[in-house]
């Protein structure tokens, strides 16, 4: 079974936290089940995970259809701190105030143009945005996110992505620059998707290496 960003970051926040730094925190997913499909339901993924660790997960989708999906993950595993919210997620972030400490945010939103989309999909497209899945919006809205994500992130968020090919193809190409360029690391890129993070120390000349060497790695 392939693993995709959800995986990623559910081992991040596990080998990086310990379970009682993990109560009540929260795990923003941009991007709710399309498809029940093994191995590509992230929100089954992190509902699990969220009970385990008693933490929050709010799981936002344009697609009402998906919406209705995560409810019904909520209420299949009996798990109580999740909220599914039908609205785009360029205009959660926006709606979001200043002071909401972002913990774990999750992008997987807008796809990337693989060719392959289903009819069922550019139906859904073109009923929210009146047009065909198209890479220049799915990078807009991707870096129109980070943008908010960035204003509203504190020292603590981490931002996960998924469909990370590469600097031109996927969902980062224009997201993932504007973080490097706002002093963003990329703690981790495996399976197509990455882990970026504000550096904690930023005199400490390692950090500084970090980020050179991660930019290297990625274009
Ligand atoms: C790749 S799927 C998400 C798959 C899901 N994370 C999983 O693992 O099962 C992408 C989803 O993003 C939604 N989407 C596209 N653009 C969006 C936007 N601007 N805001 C919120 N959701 C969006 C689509 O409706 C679709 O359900």
């Amino acid at each position: 079974m392939s693993e995709h960003g959800h995986n990623l970051l559910g081992k991040y926040i596990e080998t990086n936290f310990k379970p009682n730094e993990l109560i009540n925190k929260t795990i923003i997913e941009i991007g709710s089940v399309r498809e029940f499909l093994d191995g590509q339901n992230s929100t089954d993924y992190f509902t699990k995970l969220c009970k385990k660790y008693h933490m929050n997960l709010v799981s936002i989708d344009m697609d009402i259809e998906c919406t209705r999906n995560a409810e019904k993950v909520f209420k299949d595993n009996n798990f109580e701190n999740g909220e599914a919210i039908n609205k785009r997620g360029e205009e959660y972030f926006k709606d979001l105030g200043f002071y909401s400490k972002l913990n774990f945010v999750y992008l997987d939103g807008y796809d990337y143009d693989h060719k392959q989309h289903a009819e069922e999909r550019q139906e859904s497209y073109n009923r929210v945005f009146g047009t065909d899945i198209n890479n220049e919006e799915c990078w807009a809205s991707h870096l129109d996110m980070v943008k908010q994500i960035h204003l509203k992130s504190d020292i603590d968020t981490i931002i996960c992505f998924d469909d990370i090919i590469s600097s031109d193809v996927g969902k980062g190409v224009t997201a993932i620059p504007y973080l490097f360029d706002n002093g963003w690391v990329m703690k981790e890129y495996k399976n197509r998707a990455v882990i970026m993070k504000l550096p904690e120390v930023w005199t400490d000349k390692s950090d500084i290496d970090e980020i050179i060497d991660n930019q290297f790695v990625w274009a």
